[in-house]
């Protein structure tokens, strides 16, 4: 088994697997899950409702702003057109997925989608657009930054100046909640008719990432020195090996990239610490 190499124009067209059918199976693995959205936003001609289902992704925690990439939503794409313009970006669980697929169909402008897929408005309490009550998420947004992106697609980014949240949702434990939203944009799968359906998902298991002492005791939000210092404040290193270590990297810093040697052998000891190989730390350390 190899490994199979595609350049960014056989990306465009599904790219082939010899002796495979199916158009999207290797397409697929390109473009992994995006969380699902059902965008609410309001026609600045005529002031009529739109909701459209999309996907989004974070940009930055603080503030909080996320992006949406307009490719084939035409209507929401001209509502948003314009710094400042409103929105809400509604998050659906599981039990919405019929009532996300609804507002995909392309209805004629004018048609308020979330009529048609018998789901109804929630009020907002910062931007004028309402929400959808169904969804137990609602997202309250202001267009920050519109570009358009190779004439293919609009690139929207929104800040998020308010929130809401169902309450039912946090009487789930963690694992309950992920089982129900965010639901993601899986795949496309191809029907009988050589048609494009859109699958979604939502998480099933969570994986824990190691922690202390494979990083600093506050998390990834720390830093080195803290790592070292919480290392020898536990045992892990005495303080000989602590200031040793502190050292390489201190001095790493200004060698920048001039001392391979240096660059090598902090690594090493890092690495040891990141898989928690005491015993080769310390023989690093001590310079054996
Ligand atoms: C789950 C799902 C995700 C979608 N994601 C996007 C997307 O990210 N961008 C997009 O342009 N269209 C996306 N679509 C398609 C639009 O929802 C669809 O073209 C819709 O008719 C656009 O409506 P509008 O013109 O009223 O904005 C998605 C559809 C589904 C069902």
């Amino acid at each position: 088994m190899g490994r199979l190499y595609y350049g960014s124009d056989e990306l465009l067209g599904q790219p082939a697997f010899p002796g495979v059918q199916d158009p999207t199976l290797v397409y697929y693995h390109f473009r992994p899950a995006r969380p699902a959205n059902l965008l609410v936003t309001r026609d600045p001609d005529s002031g009529e409702l739109n909701l459209a289902a999309g996907t989004f992704g974070p940009l930055t925690d603080h503030p909080y702003t996320i992006c949406l990439h307009l490719h084939s939503s035409p209507h929401s794409a001209l509502s948003l057109s314009a710094v400042g313009a409103e929105c809400v970006v509604a998050l659906p669980g599981r039990d919405l997925i019929r009532e996300t697929w609804i507002p995909a169909l392309p209805l004629p402008r004018g048609i308020f989608e979330a009529e048609v897929a018998e789901l109804s408005l929630l009020d907002s309490q910062v931007v004028s657009v309402p929400g959808i009550a169904e969804c137990p998420v609602n997202l309250e947004c202001v267009v920050e930054f519109v570009r358009d992106l190779y004439g293919r697609a609009t690139a929207v980014f929104l800040k998020v100046v308010a929130a809401s949240i169902d309450e039912e949702m946090l009487t789930r434990d963690r694992a309950g909640q992920i089982g129900h939203y965010p639901t993601y944009e899986v795949d496309d799968a191809t029907n009988i008719w050589g048609g494009s359906i859109e699958r979604l998902g939502v998480n099933g298991e969570l994986l824990e990432c190691p922690g202390f002492p494979a990083g600093a005791k506050r998390g990834f939000n720390s830093d080195m020195t803290a790592w070292v210092a919480d290392l020898r404040q536990e045992g892990y290193l005495s303080e000989a090996e602590g200031a040793a270590l502190s050292g390489w990297i201190e001095e790493l810093s200004s060698a920048a990239g001039r001392n391979p040697a240096l660059r090598e052998r902090v690594t090493r000891a890092l690495a040891s610490a990141a898989w928690e190989e005491w015993d080769d730390l310390h023989a690093q350390l001590s310079g054996e």
